[in-house]
């Protein structure tokens, strides 16, 4: 298939090297063009615009931060919905509000092209590996009609239901992500505290019931010190915001995520907004008043 993608991020970059490494053409396109370089050698076409890089294209992938974000590159001066054809799938990978993937999906359908919302999890190891959980929304036989450009991306890949419905799964698997790394940051604390190793602990735990994605990825980073992105305090912040505002929609309280909400904000107000998510253990060890290690 002929594929645009749109955002060479953490996240955006490796994704568009499984799509080449699968046999698929790609035209990259990113706002920083430079970002481009990696792909470009990996046999991409470097695109000069959105519009350009969807020109041709079976499928258009976008992979930027936030709903805005997404309908600048589809929707703005040279926009990618200006150069696809009618029957062409746009792909947005971003975590994005529901009721944003759903006004993009109505103004699409009026140009002749099906969008899916196809948020994912799985971080950047999940995208390197080609093994992100991909939950997609939206019409069923555009889905099927591209299926296989999900395949070298992921290995857990469900259609979940019409426009939206993906990034309400993603707000779903974002409180569950926000509350596990909760968990392990208290658990380290603990440990260490108590004179325990924690490389020790967390080991011994991801054994049993405690284990999680969280634990067995983001804990060892924790006990090493080690706060580089993956996934970025300022990124977990958009999500919680989308979780917050749908639940505040349906009247629903949800006080675990909204606790992760304020831990991170702690994280923002000590300019930590760019390191990894790990990093909520910085502010468990400021309200305990320790360091790890010392
Ligand atoms: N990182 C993860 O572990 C992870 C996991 C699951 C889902 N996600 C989601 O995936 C998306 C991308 O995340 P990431 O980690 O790859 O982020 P990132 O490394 O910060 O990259 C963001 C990308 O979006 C582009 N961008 C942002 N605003 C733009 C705009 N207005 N116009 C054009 N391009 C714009 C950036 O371009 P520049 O290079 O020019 O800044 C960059 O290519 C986000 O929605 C995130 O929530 C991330």
């Amino acid at each position: 298939m002929q594929i645009g993608y749109l955002g060479m991020g953490i996240m955006g970059r490796p994704m568009a090297l499984n799509l080449l490494r699968a046999g698929h053409r790609v035209a990259v396109w990113n706002r920083t063009p430079e970002r481009c370089a990696e792909a470009v050698d990996a046999g991409a076409r470097h695109a000069s615009s959105p519009r350009d890089c969807a020109a041709g294209a079976d499928a258009v992938i976008t992979n930027v931060t936030d709903s805005p974000d997404v309908e600048a590159v589809l929707f703005g001066p040279d926009g990618a919905a200006e150069g696809m054809a009618r029957g062409a799938v746009a792909i947005d990978m971003s975590t994005i509000s529901p009721d944003a993937a759903r006004r993009i999906a109505s103004r699409l359908a009026g140009r002749g092209v099906a969008f899916l919302d196809a948020p994912v999890s799985g971080g950047d190891i999940g995208a390197r590996k080609g093994t992100l959980t991909i939950m997609v929304g939206g019409d069923r036989a555009a889905f099927d009609r591209i299926r296989e450009v999900f395949a070298p991306l992921g290995n857990r890949i469900t259609h979940v239901g019409p426009s939206g419905a993906g990034q309400v799964t993603k707000a779903c698997n974002q409180v569950l992500c926000a509350l596990n790394l909760l968990g392990v940051c208290e658990a380290v604390a603990l440990a260490a505290r108590a004179g325990i190793d924690p490389t020790t602990m967390l080991s011994v735990v991801a054994g049993g019931a405690a284990n999680s994605w969280s634990l067995e990825n983001l804990g060892p980073r924790i006990a090493r010190g080690d706060y580089a992105p993956g996934f970025k305090v300022k990124l977990i912040q958009k999500d919680l915001a989308i979780v917050l505002d749908a639940a505040r929609r349906l009247g629903l309280p949800l006080s675990g995520t909204a606790l992760a909400h304020q831990y991170f904000r702690s994280n923002e107000a000590h300019g930590e907004g760019e390191e990894g998510t790990q990093a909520m253990f910085k502010v468990v060890e400021r309200l305990g008043n320790f360091r790890l290690g010392s």
